[in-house]
């Protein structure tokens, strides 16, 4: 999302200005154009020498320092941003941009933007919880200026509080949200997708359980490329990997919580994606306490029953929307596929071969074939999971576009 944008970076005095500077470099490594303003007391921290060599830019202070004749700085830095992005913001910023103050070339430029303006805040707790400084915030929030939450944590005075510069890792996901919250024209604005994703989880009893090798990692990265096209997007995971920022998340265990979840949704969704590899059978019956070793010899068995087909019974419901399988097989890939596609009345379906340790269930990489209900047949090549995703919803974005 930060490619090719043009980011005005705005620095004001505290003590985080040190690691604002690898925050730039991370725009940067995203492809972003980065042009650099700082206050006065900014530059008491670090050098603008610094941000000077790093953005390859002149760094703006004075607003009367005007080197060239033909435009104004402030004005211009402010025409030629897509976003500013105040780090980190000290409540005396805050403060004077949230009441129309431009006493520096920092708040004239913020005050001459119309860009969507985001904003680090960074300060002692008792600074930031000064009800001087939460009722400024809550004013520039009314006005959609986006706030990144400090981190509570060590501070620079030598003890625990909140306020503290959070990760630079976190600023930039949250950034590249809001700049893809504020882009109209992206291909799945205002459809709806429901994305299941990871191996359920069947219980024995209360410690154990029966499931796959399924990692979630396709599921995740289709919800992900669906959220990056504008999607709006919920996602029902049985997987243990981490909540995609963006993205509702709904954390499932079984087959039937998953059914239960899905089932719910469905009916306002445009698209349904079942990326999950959901158990076929579960436990008849699943043990409430820890179940004790028997000693006799005689073998213990486990009997199940089976688990309802949620792709299936959503596209025995479906009226208007889209519907994606996936077909998870170790022989007779094609043949099952397509057959799965008509059983369960699908739009598509994503085969891919799993039982080899580089592609499918808990691989980084994927190989697959999608099928469509009008006979077409696409390739793809092995490859990363993100990149499948991104074709899949390619081809999704296409067919919806027919
Ligand atoms: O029939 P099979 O399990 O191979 O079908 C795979 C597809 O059906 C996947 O998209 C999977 O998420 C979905 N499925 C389901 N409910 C089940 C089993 C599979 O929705 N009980």
């Amino acid at each position: 999302m930060l490619k090719d944008k043009n980011i005005a970076l705005y620095v004001t005095g505290g003590i985080a200005v040190y690691k604002v500077v690898d925050l730039m470099r991370g725009f940067i490594k995203q492809g972003a154009n980065v042009r650099v303003a700082m206050t006065e007391s900014a530059t008491q921290f670090v050098s603008p020498l610094t941000f000077q060599i790093l953005s390859t830019h002149e760094v703006h202070i004075d607003t009367f320092d005007e080197r060239n004749p033909e435009i104004v700085a402030h004005v211009n830095i402010s025409d030629w941003a897509d976003v500013s992005v105040v780090a980190p913001a000290t409540a005396n910023s805050i403060a004077k941009i949230a009441h129309g103050i431009g006493d520096n070339f920092v708040t004239s430029a913020l005050l001459a933007t119309r860009t969507p303006i985001f904003i680090v805040p960074a300060m002692n707790t008792d600074m930031y919880e000064n009800p001087a400084t939460q009722a400024n915030i809550e004013t520039l929030k009314s006005r959609n200026v986006q706030f990144v939450e400090p981190d509570i944590g060590f501070l620079a005075e030598g003890y625990e509080g909140k306020g503290r510069y959070p990760e630079n890792e976190r600023i930039i996901e949250e950034l590249n949200n809001f700049i893809l919250s504020k882009t109209v024209d992206l291909p799945l604005r205002n459809r709806k997708i429901l994305v299941s994703a990871g191996g359920t989880i069947e219980r024995i009893d209360p410690v154990r359980y029966i499931t796959n090798d399924s990692s979630g990692k396709m599921g995740h990265a289709v919800a992900e490329a669906a959220y990056k096209s504008g999607a709006d997007v919920t996602l029902v995971t049985a997987s243990k990997l981490p909540t995609p920022s963006g993205i509702n998340t709904i954390r499932v265990d079984s087959a039937n919580d998953m059914y239960d979840e899905i089932n719910q949704h469905f009916i306002d969704m445009d698209v349904l994606i079942m990326a999950a590899a959901v158990s076929d059978y579960r436990v008849a019956n699943a043990a409430d306490s820890k179940m004790k070793k028997d000693d006799s010899s005689e073998p213990v068995t486990i009997e199940l029953t089976e688990n309802p087909d949620i792709l299936k019974t959503m596209g025995s419901k479906k009226k208007d929307q889209f519907l994606i399988g996936f077909a998870a097989e170790t022989d007779n890939l094609e043949e099952y596929a397509k057959k799965k596609l008509k059983e369960k009345n699908l739009n598509m379906i994503v085969a891919n071969e799993v039982g080899q340790s580089d592609r499918g269930f808990n691989a980084d990489e994927n190989q697959v074939i999608i099928f469509t209900d009008d006979g077409e047949r696409i390739e793809v090549p092995l490859t990363t999971k993100s990149e499948v995703a991104n074709i899949l919803v390619n081809k999704l974005i296409e067919e919806l576009n027919k």
